[in-house]
């Protein structure tokens, strides 16, 4: 992305709302069908404040942890993900100035889950088969159940 227009600020407004409307704590650009390298993030810690990130690069892994994550685009089910722990992430904020994160924690999984959207992966492509098969068949018996089937 080389140029940041209204059109890409709506974009991100809309985003924020869709995230906070469906409380997650980040989404991407994919996720609403744009193919940007854009996401959004809020992990509700005053440490943390709520960005917009273009072009968004990891510069540095470090470290190993497993945790929980759900995702807005498979809503319902949760897996564990082996992730670095740490990552230092570069990229742009909407004024086309360069930032740099350096995360642990929450902040570092939420950036990791969201890049993996920018490159069009979802989590649930890091489990095993079986795992993965597990959670899809559990996600579409919810799905059933919402839709009264
Ligand atoms: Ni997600």
């Amino acid at each position: 992305m080389q140029h940041i227009d209204g059109e890409i600020r709506r974009l991100v407004e809309d985003m924020f709302e869709t995230m906070y409307a469906a409380e997650g704590i980040g989404l991407a650009a994919p996720q609403v069908g744009v193919s940007k390298r854009l996401f959004v993030m809020d992990i509700r810690d005053p440490e943390a404040e709520p960005r917009a990130v273009i072009n968004p690069v990891i510069v540095e892994r470090s470290g190993s942890e497993r945790s929980d994550e759900g995702c807005l685009s498979v809503p319902g089910v949760y897996g564990v993900v082996e992730r670095p722990t740490r990552i230092v992430m570069e990229g742009l904020d909407l004024d086309g100035k360069p930032i740099r994160i350096d995360a642990s924690g929450l902040l570092a999984r939420c950036i990791q889950h969201e890049m993996d959207h920018v490159d069009g992966t979802l989590y649930i492509d890091r489990l095993s088969p079986i795992k993965r098969k597990m959670l899809l068949s559990k996600f579409k018996k919810l799905q059933r159940e919402a839709a009264g089937r």
